[in-house]
């Protein structure tokens, strides 16, 4: 479970109260509840939740009592701030199996968007992957999968586009992270009938917007963001700042939310995956799942006051 403090911040920020403050200065007249941020996939025009959560080291753990319960508790976290994309890859070590021991324990599962990757070379090594992923991730089906990195991207393709077909999985894509392999996967969305593209993009890292979110959107290609918090460097810029009127006018009561937010801005962006495996980290970034977002102006004041700290 997560403790008391961090239900109460992760309710009183749906309901329009600053979580830092638990709503003590707040006028009970002005409360309102915050809107669920929702982002359309283009292929199908299915809404998700914009803050899903990612995978990568935080759930390689070796599965030991004190790992599972701080992981059910991020997991709890995730769930209660109305998060259903859960994103993984059978490259991040135990990381899948991890994420299938928590969800087997809960009592009911709530609505999952469950996504993993395929990392392999040749057909018959690619499906074998896939089936174990669903066995450790305790999925019947994938919603959806992609080409990690773009691995043997054209043979796994190749069966993504046969699995889909035969409705053994839902959506489709490919994946890269920072800086890597970006002329090739612009080809690589020009000529296949992806669902989905993942990539890095954050405040710092803003190298996407150049070709690959406008590439999504002209496309019709939901993204799904990496690295939002460019693996956590962010942070060692914001401390000891103190958040901008901007932020509170963006409903964020962090800077965690306020750089999520500055991406959910984008229009191109349909889901961001953070990782943590903190339940009070989660709760925070859980926050930017709801409320205003900003726009084009409200960025571009983001941006100066990120880059004058
Ligand atoms: N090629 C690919 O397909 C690819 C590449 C990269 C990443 N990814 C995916 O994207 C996900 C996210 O990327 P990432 O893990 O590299 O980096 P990230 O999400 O940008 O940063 C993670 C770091 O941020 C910290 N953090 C999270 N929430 C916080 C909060 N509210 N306040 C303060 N610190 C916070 C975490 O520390 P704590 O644990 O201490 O909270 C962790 O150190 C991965 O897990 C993976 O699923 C995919």
């Amino acid at each position: 479970m997560i403790n008391r403090r961090q239900a109460i911040q992760l309710s009183a920020g749906m309901l329009g109260y600053p979580a830092l403050g638990l709503g003590a200065r707040a006028e009970p007249t002005t409360v309102r509840p915050l809107q669920l941020i929702e982002r359309t996939i283009p292929s199908s025009k299915e809404l998700l939740p914009v803050i899903g959560m990612g995978t990568s080291r935080t759930f390689d753990t070796a599965g030991d009592t004190e790992s599972m319960s701080r992981l059910t508790q991020v997991m709890q976290a995730f769930f209660a701030g109305q998060g259903t994309v859960i994103d993984s890859s059978p490259m991040y070590g135990r990381a899948e199996t991890r994420v299938g021991d928590v969800l087997r324990a809960m009592e009911s599962r709530p609505p999952l968007f469950a996504a993993t990757k395929v990392w392999s070379t040749g057909e018959k090594q690619g499906i074998a992957q896939m089936e174990e992923s669903a066995r450790r991730m305790d999925v019947r089906d994938f919603d959806l999968i992609a080409v990690h990195n773009l691995k043997d991207w054209k043979t796994q393709l190749e069966t993504l586009k046969r699995w889909k077909e035969e409705g053994k999985v839902r959506y489709i894509g490919v994946t890269t992270s920072h800086g890597r392999d970006q002329e090739q996967i612009l080809d690589v969305m020009r000529s296949e009938p992806l669902d989905f593209v993942q990539f890095s993009y954050n405040i710092e890292d803003r190298d996407a917007e150049k070709s690959l979110l406008p590439m999504a959107q002209e496309r019709g290609i939901a993204t799904m963001i990496n690295r939002p918090y460019q693996r956590g460097t962010l942070f060692g810029k914001s401390r000891g700042h103190t958040l901008p009127k901007l932020a509170t006018e963006l409903d964020c009561s962090s800077w965690a939310q306020f750089f999520l937010k500055f991406i959910v801005g984008h229009p191109a962006v349909t889901c961001i995956i953070p990782a943590t495996d903190k339940s009070h980290h989660m709760a925070d970034n859980m926050q930017a799942n709801f409320g205003r977002v900003p726009d084009a102006a409200q960025r571009a004041e983001m941006l100066k006051i990120f880059e004058s700290m």
